[in-house]
């Protein structure tokens, strides 16, 4: 189809349709042009496609498909190879059943662990949260499907998600908020981006000119269509001004009429409508021309793809005598009603129909030695005494007590937020009264945020399962006997407490007033700035077996902001077991003008590793590894100086690091004024020199002598030396007049202020 010619044929009112759904999840046609309706469908973890009532919420069934794990899951695998093969399991089920682009994936940051939808975003990092949905993507659209990124942007809190303020600063917005999304559009393409429900700095996102076209098409060349949330649209022809194509579902018509009416008044462009038009076919040309509904959809063979990365993703926390891994054989008593009905997936809209799903319990059958006890419940929170007896007596009688914990449904959801980071109490007394009674008690947790962990002291191992999917059953068995051995690692940090969390003081906003208070300092940022200790860091995951670094190594001492460095270091497997390393690589400024935080990730690479086998981590970095967004410039800006290169087994455990020197290209604006002080001035070359003769006055004037002898007459006095020049490093350029008076003349420092900014 020639899409310009075919849009340059449309009436007014049909273009106008184009611009929302024709029903939940399928776009409208034009049929007598032959531009055909396509369908949208759910995701992120796999495909939720209705056929018969439709919802945004959940609610309703949809057909039966796969259901990998969710991304707080598959962001702890650190692997962009098992994210990007997803991907492509997803993109062959979208071409099996028709779906011309799946709704995801998520990558808001995870600014709380109270965020209700938390389970469905993966990281607090931006640049781990990047990575990872710049794989999913490519995978899903290297089958011809397109994706939307979502929720852009800053949705971070589900409490008054459709009409909540996010406040946010520009340096956080750039640094933390927009990074993933950046990442995504830069390096994947994607076909399509969601804009969120809520606004951003006083503005809906739906209808926010700057990030929608500003920030996405003009700064980072975003190509594809966006559309809204199901329902985020205020204003629509705003909307469409600012760079919102298709509003979805649809406004019972009442939006395309006001389309119409604002071109037929001059207050909306035509022109804006014609290129809304051609960039939505296009990128529904894209699938229509590779359809392929004959694409195999080997569910089958899915579930054993999701059985395998939902082991690559569970973090192993704790594992005190090396009690894990178990042996088959040994009498384990397995406890909690999640062992039997395990919660692998998220509430909402992301929830997917799973055509099966396997428990622990039944990936242990025919297993020899096991018994099983409920324990509790999920009905309700109290403890139920008589299941904690029935679980007690069944881990008296064990050698080891496995139970599988975590939160229910209700405590966390799409559509609310968390209030507390508690499981529930009736599983919380279970796991003590077991411990109590075996000291040999191993927990399983299966949840999408953090929680806290009170009995962690009397159990010996915890494993963090997070919602592993359909499959997750055999992945835990896999990770408990040590088919597989343990390799994932927390996305996010685990605290020992909520206060502890740096949106503490303000998440959730004030009414829809959500200021971003805590700035730049988000998850591990804080905690490393802070020196709070978390209960378990950014990063860490133990494993079977042991690993050791050695000889890391830069390509060059100092660079220019415009080059390149390659870092490299070795790893070696020095335990009994085969396993996988997640090599994390953080930088850190070690002075800066601007607040900082200690460490930032840039770089991981996840190395598997036979006993006793050696292989290079390599890394390459550019200025964005260095770099801070400068407000002045409005852009990226290295400050140069000395940079540490770290490596880390988690963001609290560095075990190497290396510096080296990156010198800025880029000379940042000056503008002086009288009022600047001599501080700022003298770190100007050109000032300095100007100013020099000067200082001899000012020093007299203000009774400062560089003779060490009246130094230590000054010091004897109430006055001290720092006193003294601290006044003059902070006093500005006009203060000479008054404290040297006669020495310049106020057109001679006009004169200077002048020279200075002509540059
Ligand atoms: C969610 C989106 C989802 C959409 C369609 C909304 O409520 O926020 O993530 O894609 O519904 O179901």
């Amino acid at each position: 189809m020639d899409i310009k010619k075919t849009v340059s044929q449309m009436t007014l009112e049909e273009k106008a349709s184009l611009c929302s759904g024709l029903d939940f999840w399928h776009t409208k046609g034009v049929e007598r042009l032959g531009v055909p309706s396509v369908m949208v469908s759910d995701g992120p973890h796999g495909l939720r496609k209705q056929d018969m009532s439709a919802d945004h919420l959940g609610i309703n069934d949809s057909i039966k498909a796969v259901c990998f794990p969710a991304a707080c899951a598959t962001a702890a695998s650190f692997d962009r190879e098992a994210l990007r093969e997803m991907g492509e399991a997803i993109g062959d089920a979208c071409q099996h059943e028709e779906v011309a682009v799946l709704l995801g994936p998520a990558v808001n940051i995870k600014r709380s662990p109270l965020c209700g939808r938390n389970f469905e975003y993966f990281s607090e990092d931006p640049y781990l949260a990047g990575e990872m949905a710049t794989a999913i993507t490519q995978g899903i659209q290297s089958r011809n499907v397109g994706t939307s990124l979502k929720h852009f942007a800053l949705n971070n809190q589900e409490h008054r998600r459709m009409s909540s303020d996010s406040v946010v600063d520009e340096r956080t917005l750039r640094e933390i908020y927009l990074t993933a999304f950046e990442t995504v559009v830069k390096q994947a393409r994607p076909w399509t981006v969601m804009c969120s429900y809520n606004k951003i700095n006083g503005e809906y996102a739906s209808q926010n000119y700057e990030t929608l076209t500003g920030i996405l098409r003009e700064e980072w060349g975003f190509d594809g269509y966006v559309v809204s949330d199901w329902g985020a649209v205020s204003d629509r022809v705003k909307g469409l001004a600012a760079g919102l194509e298709l509003e979805m579902p649809a406004s019972d018509g009442v939006n395309d009429r006001r389309i119409v009416e604002a071109v037929k008044e001059g207050v909306l462009d035509e022109a804006v409508l014609d290129k809304a038009v051609e960039r939505m076919l296009t990128v529904h040309q894209r699938y229509l021309e590779n359809r392929k509904p004959e694409t195999p959809w080997d569910k089958e063979a899915q579930h054993e793809l999701a059985r395998r990365i939902a082991a690559e993703c569970m973090v192993l926390l704790k594992n005190q005598d090396d009690i894990l891994p178990l042996t088959p054989g040994d009498r384990i008593a397995v406890i909690g009603k999640f062992a039997k009905d395990p919660r692998y997936q998220g509430g909402g809209s992301s929830h997917i129909n799973a055509f099966k799903e396997t428990s622990l319990m039944d990936a242990l059958d025919g297993v020899p030695g096991i018994t099983y006890a409920q324990g509790y419940d999920f009905v309700t929170e109290e403890p139920d005494e008589a299941l904690i007896a029935q679980a007690v007596q069944a881990a008296r009688e064990a050698q080891v007590a496995v139970v599988v914990a975590g939160l229910p449904d209700d405590f966390e959801s799409e559509g609310y937020d968390r209030t507390h980071l508690n499981m529930p109490a009736c599983q919380n007394l279970l796991i003590e009264r077991v411990a109590e009674a075996n000291p040999n008690t191993v927990v399983v947790l299966y949840n999408g945020s953090p929680v806290l962990m009170p009995w962690l002291s009397q159990v010996k191992a915890v494993v963090e399962a997070y919602l592993g999917g359909q499959a997750v059953g055999g992945a835990t068995r896999d990770i408990l006997f040590g088919q597989v051995n343990p390799c994932g690692r927390l996305p996010e940090t685990f605290p020992q407490k909520l206060a502890h969390n740096p949106s503490y003081l303000s998440y959730g906003g004030e009414g829809n007033h959500a200021p971003y208070q805590e700035g730049v300092f988000v998850g591990y940022r804080y905690y490393g700035k802070k020196e709070i200790e978390p209960l378990f860091p950014f990063g860490f995951g133990l494993s079977y077996t042991r690993f050791a670094y050695d000889n890391l190594r830069t390509s060059a001492d100092s660079m220019l902001d415009t080059g390149i460095l390659t870092v490299q270091v070795d790893v070696t497997n020095v335990g009994r077991m085969a396993g996988k390393e997640v090599v994390q690589l953080y930088v850190r400024d070690v002075e800066s003008t601007v607040f900082r935080p200690v460490r930032e990730l840039k770089g991981f690479v996840k190395l598997s590793l036979q006993p006793g086998e050696t292989k290079t981590a390599t890394f390459t970095l550019d200025k964005r590894a260095f770099a801070y967004w400068n407000t002045r410039i409005h852009d990226w800006h290295v400050e140069s100086g000395d940079f540490v290169i770290e490596i880390g087994q988690s963001s609290a455990h560095i075990v190497a690091s290396v510096q080296v020197t990156v010198e800025s290209t880029v000379k940042l604006p000056q503008h002086f004024t009288m009022d600047s002080i001599f501080l700022d001035l003298m770190k100007d070359e050109r000032a300095r020199q100007m100013l020099v003769p000067l200082m001899a006055a000012v020093n007299e004037s203000f009774g400062i002598s560089t003779a060490e002898d009246s130094r230590s007459e000054v010091a004897a006095s109430a006055i001290t030396p720092a006193m003294l020049e601290a006044m003059v490093r902070y006093s500005p350029l006009r203060s000479l007049l008054s404290f040297a008076p006669g020495k310049v003349t106020y057109e001679q420092l006009v004169e200077m202020v002048d020279a200075l900014n002509r540059g």
